[in-house]
């Protein structure tokens, strides 16, 4: 039998890198960062002067893809590199977030992602963090959350976050790109962003993170 997965798909802010990082931890299981791999393929991309609406270049520089994830502390995101170089804080940038959703709209670039992203399913078990882990990648994984939270908080979230790095920028700027980004993931034709029909919903407004992990280990029940 393969490993167990539990996906955690959702909006962007809504919480998951978090969540699927302390599951993760929690568990002692394997972790899928899957929007980490669609902005490197786009950080890739930038760099070797591919356009990002040139599909078959996409498609090129998304197979030849060179990542690797070193863990850190328990608690850190992991390191993440790109040919070797520590690229972990680069890939993290608003535009980058933004050249990632363009080239996912690809369903070509998708693709040549999807054998990558299922060879980390490795014993004793995997977490998976994206927006079509348990519709399009692990479609038969036995536990899958939906992760939201109402535009307005995740404005809040990644305004606070950016305030505590010292980045200063208009709360009403962070809601519109984000609303913005919804748009683009969930009308996609490609794997758009949808809850799976047998994921169970979170909505984390107004829940603590411990709240949050609760819920999705009551999900996860023994595994
Ligand atoms: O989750 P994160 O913000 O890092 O993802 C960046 C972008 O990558 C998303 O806006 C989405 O367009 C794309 N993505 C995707 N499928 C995934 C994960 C991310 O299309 N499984």
């Amino acid at each position: 039998a393969q490993p167990p997965v539990i996906t955690i798909d959702g909006p962007g802010g809504s919480g998951k890198g978090t969540i699927t990082q302390m599951l993760a931890q929690r568990l002692g299981w394997h972790l899928l960062d899957s929007g980490a791999i669609y902005r490197l393929t786009a950080l890739a991309a930038v760099r070797q002067g591919v356009a990002l609406d040139d599909e078959s270049g996409l498609v090129r520089v998304a197979s030849g893809l060179d990542v690797a994830f070193e863990p850190t502390p328990p608690g850190q995101p992991a390191r993440v590199l790109l040919a070797g170089e520590d690229v972990t804080s680069e890939i993290r940038t608003e535009v980058c977030g933004n050249n990632a959703s363009r080239v996912a709209v690809l369903q070509p670039v998708r693709d040549a992602l999807l054998q990558r992203q299922r060879d980390f399913r490795k014993a004793p078990g995997l977490v998976a963090d994206g927006r079509d882990m348990g519709t399009v990648v692990f479609p038969d994984a036995p536990f899958k959350i939906f992760l939201t939270a109402s535009p307005e908080e995740r404005a809040r979230r990644r305004f606070n976050q950016l305030k505590e790095a010292g980045v200063d920028v208009k709360i009403d700027a962070l809601l519109e790109e984000i609303r913005a980004r919804d748009e683009r993931d969930m009308n996609r034709s490609a794997a758009p962003l949808k809850p799976a029909d047998d994921a169970q919903v979170i909505d984390s407004t107004g829940l603590s993170i411990e709240e949050v992990l609760d819920r999705c280990m009551a999900v996860v029940g023994q595994a």
